[in-house]
């Protein structure tokens, strides 16, 4: 019986060698000491020996157990240790490979400008309106001192949905609504789209965006039109920047002006993108009209104002020195991604 159970530990202990994962330790481990094991069956046998043999082979079988459960308990730790080596080899990563660039999106060169003009205007105390694209030709046109046989209306080619509703050509009409809703003092600006049945063309678009301005309160004057403007443009371009006025005809304001910038590309000199002129229309301004004031219910005798209509296109299209405004609709992100 002792040669039996020495049996059972030397190959026992050879066969750990060779074993390679847990569970094939776990599946040899019931095999010699699980409760129908090899041990476990012999110490059964145990039964039968005299009582002087008994404590001896009781003693040997014990022994032998647990050698065997410390052999296994190490052969457990070395393949531990093995699968971990195997684990930290497979999930090595290099640090201080170069990352992939995530795509993140940017605010288009429109909305950039917009922002810009925005935080300006707010800057100086002004409020942002909005009015509804779909406009009544009331809005439009007729409270702007245009009535329905006007000639100026032609120059604005209007895309009409119903023979009184139409899709705005300008955001003068948001002056109207402000003013029918708010007394003054009035300081507001409403950038917006606008619809003309214009063919696409590098200048042109059938939609595009305007920033209305409006002020109206006790005694303002051409002056601090021309200071607004001056401050804004400087803002906009740099402390070089200059604004010049060139008389100009509105129905809704009188006088009237066609704002220029000194051309940014050539400084005034003269040059292709200001052909040849030194400066650049940006806009179009002047004093809000008595009669615009009156059909708002505002008394012209007590309240004055000044309005301007500025395109966001052309202003942007100077600012970043792009010279077609398609570039500006189409979304080729090769373009998009220099701003
Ligand atoms: N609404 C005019 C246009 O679209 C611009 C403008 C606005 C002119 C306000 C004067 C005052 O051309």
């Amino acid at each position: 019986m002792k040669e039996q159970l020495q049996n059972i530990e030397l190959r026992a202990k050879k066969e750990l060698e060779s074993v390679k994962d847990t569970a094939e330790l776990e599946s040899l481990r019931v095999r010699f000491l699980g409760k129908k094991g090899e041990l476990t069956a012999i110490l059964k046998g145990m039964a039968g020996l005299s009582a002087e043999q008994r404590p001896v082979i009781g003693q040997i079988a014990n022994r032998i157990r647990a050698d065997i459960e410390d052999a296994i308990s190490n052969r457990l730790k070395e393949i531990s240790a093995q699968q971990e080596a195997k684990r930290l080899v497979s999930e090595r990563l290099d640090v201080t490979l170069p990352g992939k660039k995530p795509q993140i999106g940017r605010v288009h060169p429109l909305n950039q400008v917009l922002n810009e003009i925005e935080e300006i205007f707010i800057g100086m105390g002004f409020d942002i309106a909005e009015g509804p694209e779909v406009e009544y030709d009331y809005y439009n046109f007729e409270a702007l001192n245009l009535p329905p046989d006007h000639p100026a209306r032609d120059t604005q080619d209007t895309f009409y949905i119903t023979d009184s509703i139409l899709l705005r050509t300008q955001t003068s009409g948001v002056q109207v609504h402000v003013m029918e809703k708010k007394k003054p003092p009035i300081r507001i600006i409403a950038p917006g789209r606008v619809y003309r049945s214009d063919a696409v063309d590098a200048t042109h678009s059938p939609i595009f965006h305007q920033i209305e301005g409006l002020v109206v309160d006790r005694g303002i004057t051409m002056a601090d039109l021309v200071g607004t403007l001056d401050l804004m443009m400087k803002r906009l371009y740099g402390e070089d920047c200059r604004i010049r006025l060139r008389p100009h005809h509105f129905p809704f304001t009188e006088p009237s002006a066609e704002v220029d910038v000194l051309c940014f590309n050539c400084g005034g000199k003269g040059c292709s993108m200001c052909k040849n002129e030194g400066y650049v229309e940006l806009l179009g301004a002047g004093m809000v009209h008595p009669k615009v004031l009156k059909n708002c219910g505002i008394d012209p005798e007590e309240y004055s104002g000044f309005a301007f209509g500025l395109g966001l296109e052309r202003v942007v299209m100077r600012k970043f020195g792009i010279n077609d405004m398609r570039m500006l609709y189409e979304n080729d992100m090769r373009f998009l991604e220099q701003f």
